[in-house]
């Protein structure tokens, strides 16, 4: 009882206690996430996209696809009839950036891999209105013509390694090689035929 009055009645030695106590509050949380090499689990079978899908991804950044398509399925009943599993984190580790988005003007593209045919994606990228004559999202021809010169791709995943993505040597040498020549649009294709793919039941 007495110690007790002794810290109310003496301000600063309360408030000497009261940072001490939620210091150390704090660190015991903080602490031991600096010891943890990764708090999410990787999804069975989880690899980092190949050096086509790379870039295309790249390309679904620059034309801005996320702006209008989330790749997040919520865990809600009408979202899993409609796309399939919820999105889980250990899908996405290896994205920098997420690329979960906030709006859906078109449907949650997060399992769209192997929904539809190659060809289907490219008639659809190539003018949407051919295979959706309601649709209202925007022709993409160019993803056509325009060829990956491959220039950047091994420093992109020598970059995406640095932040954890485990790309081997084999993987980064001669990848900028092997996408050369492709078109903008394979290389979308490919990105977007493995979105998702690895969980595949309902729930
Ligand atoms: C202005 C908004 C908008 C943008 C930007 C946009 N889309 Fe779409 N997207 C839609 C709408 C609306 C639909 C639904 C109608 C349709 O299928 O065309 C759709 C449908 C799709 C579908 C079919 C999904 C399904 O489940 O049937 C795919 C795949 C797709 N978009 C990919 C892309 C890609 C790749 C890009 C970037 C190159 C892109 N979209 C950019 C609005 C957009």
């Amino acid at each position: 009882m007495k110690n007790h009055d002794l810290v109310e009645k003496n301000i600063g030695l309360m408030t000497v206690l009261i940072i001490f106590a939620i210091s150390f509050g704090g660190l015991v949380q903080i602490v031991p996430l600096f010891f943890l090499k990764e708090t999410t689990e990787p999804v069975e079978g989880l690899m980092p996209l190949g050096a086509l899908e790379l870039e295309g991804r790249d390309i679904y950044i620059r034309e801005g696809c996320h702006v209008c398509h989330t790749q997040m399925v919520r865990p809600l009943r009408a979202e899993v009839e409609r796309y399939g599993h919820y999105s889980v984190a250990g899908e996405q580790i290896y994205e920098h950036p997420f690329l979960w988005g906030s709006k859906r003007t078109g449907p949650d593209l997060a399992r769209i891999g192997g929904r539809y045919s190659d060809d289907w994606h490219k008639v659809h990228l190539f003018n949407p209105r051919l295979v959706v004559p309601e649709s209202n999202m925007p022709a993409y021809p160019w993803l056509y013509d325009n060829v990956l010169d491959g220039r950047h791709t091994e420093r992109k995943m020598r970059a995406l390694r640095r932040v954890g993505v485990p790309y081997t040597d084999e993987d980064i040498e001669g990848a900028g090689e092997r996408v050369k020549g492709e078109t903008e649009m394979d290389a979308l294709v490919a990105y977007l035929q493995q979105l998702g793919t690895l969980l595949t039941e309902k729930r």
